[in-house]
């Protein structure tokens, strides 16, 4: 199990709807720890950084109008497979399919309004990371029951 971290959005429509408290809420339940966290304006040039994969596609300027139309709350999360457990909670990406219990399946009707991003593997994460948080904003810390959760923490 190797220990990762991972960038987590509330996107502007969970923050919007009062339910960035929930979204984080299901994220902490699991164990992993939060390494960093805040209120943000995406720009238009984080966008565009962040979704250059998606650049040309038909979605994307709903993609880059979304994301920069209110704020999100940005968030990285450390432990084992944090990137696979942040994408098991958030649930696939179109909510109709997200099983029941995932985040976007039981809080999400629509692909456009879908609540929540995570990244999706190492490579992503590590970018990410480096483009929502610089070194200082990321606290190193242990918790007093790290070895209730991670056995050998
Ligand atoms: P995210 O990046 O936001 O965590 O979501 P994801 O990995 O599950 O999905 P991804 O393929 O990376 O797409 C990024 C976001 O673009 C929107 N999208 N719309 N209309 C469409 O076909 C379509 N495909 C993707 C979604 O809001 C998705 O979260
Ligand atoms: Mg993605």
């Amino acid at each position: 199990m190797a220990i990762e971290r991972t960038l987590v959005l509330v996107k502007p429509d969970g923050v919007q709807r009062g339910l960035a408290g929930e979204v984080i809420s299901r994220f902490e339940r699991t164990g992993l720890r939060l390494t960093g966290i805040k209120l943000m304006q995406v720009s238009q040039d984080l966008a565009t950084r962040h979704y250059a994969e998606h650049n040309g596609k038909p979605f994307y300027p709903g993609l880059i109008s979304f994301i920069t139309s209110s704020p999100v709350v940005a968030m990285v999360l450390e432990g084992p497979d944090a990137i696979k457990t942040v994408r098991k909670i958030m649930g696939v990406t179109k909510p109709a399919e997200a099983a029941p219990g995932t985040i976007r399946g039981d809080l999400a009707v629509d692909m456009g309004r879908n609540l929540v991003h995570g990244s999706a593997n190492a490579d992503d994460a590590a970018r990410e990371v480096g483009l929502f948080f610089t070194d200082s904003e990321l606290v190193r810390y242990k918790r007093s029951n790290e070895g209730w959760i991670v056995e050998g923490a």
